[in-house]
């Protein structure tokens, strides 16, 4: 597996890429040896990225998409090639989150909900694959979520919780076509991180403050402790590692 890894390209693409998680995980990646292409419906934040991986000497881009449309994908997938080359790792991290209790949920924001967080890392994976296909290798990464197995521990989380158990299924079922390719495909389901998303999304700080006090670890994720699970799973360690979610979350769930 390590001639596999040394004879692909190194060229990630990490969806969310300008921000908490995905941002982590392009640094650590681009740390790592790859070349990077940032993703993100915020193109400020996709090109900042990028130009932070430039600095670091690795080749970067800075792309806009959103990854609920089909167009949208396809083209700046497109784009990652003719900059870059093809595609042998995805981290497919972008997200939203808002607290809305079932009173207050509208279609549209369960659609939505479910259009980026679902439909994005099927569309994402879908282009990812042939890449992978032809070189006979490839790392995939869906970020998920604790909420897509414990149904995110409070009220306002259903559409939330279903999209990310949705990616859990969607990754384990991928693992039996991507094996046979080479391509590994796995979740990694995050506790509580500190990130504009956590913060943004609603709830008081207080609350965050009781999470963390009942974590056995007692502290907060950092983007940072998701992008080292990033890294050992698109390494040659984790070569035999495929349809697996792996969970880091202080101890928060066991
Ligand atoms: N922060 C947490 O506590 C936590 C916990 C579990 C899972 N997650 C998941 O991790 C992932 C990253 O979250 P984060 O905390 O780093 O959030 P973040 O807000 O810091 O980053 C998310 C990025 O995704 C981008 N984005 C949003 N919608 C998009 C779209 N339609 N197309 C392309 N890009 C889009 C945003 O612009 C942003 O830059 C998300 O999938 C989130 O659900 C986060």
């Amino acid at each position: 597996m390590a001639v596999a890894m040394e004879s692909s390209n190194r060229i990630a693409v990490v969806t969310g890429g300008g921000s908490g998680i995905g941002r982590a995980s392009a640094r650590k990646l681009a740390a790592l040896g790859f070349d990077i292409a940032v993703l993100d419906i915020d193109p400020v934040r996709a090109n900042t990225v990028a130009e932070e991986v430039l600095a670091s000497g690795r080749r970067a881009c800075g792309l806009i998409v959103d990854v609920a449309v089909e167009d949208s994908v396809r083209t700046t997938f497109d784009a990652v090639r003719s900059r870059l080359g093809p595609i042998s790792v995805l981290v497919s991290s972008a997200g939203i989150a808002d607290f809305t209790t079932m009173d207050r949920m509208t279609a549209a924001t369960f659609d939505r909900m479910i259009a980026v967080h679902l439909r994005g890392t099927f569309l994402c994976c879908r282009e990812s694959f042939t890449d992978m296909a032809q070189q006979r290798f490839g790392r995939i990464v869906n970020i998920a979520s604790v909420a897509g197995i414990n149904g995110g521990g409070g009220p306002g989380l259903s559409h939330y919780a279903a999209a990310k158990a949705g990616i859990i299924g969607f990754t384990k079922a991928l693992s039996f076509e991507g094996g046979p390719l080479g391509i590994t495909v796995n979740a990694i389901a995050p506790g509580l991180i500190d990130t504009p998303l956590t913060r943004g999304a609603g709830a008081p700080d207080s609350l965050y403050d009781a999470i963390v006090a009942r974590l056995p670890l007692r502290r907060i994720g950092q983007p940072e402790d998701i992008a080292g699970a990033v890294a050992y799973l698109v390494s040659d360690d984790a070569s035999w590692v495929t349809g697996q979610v792996l969970s880091p979350n202080g101890g928060g769930s066991v």
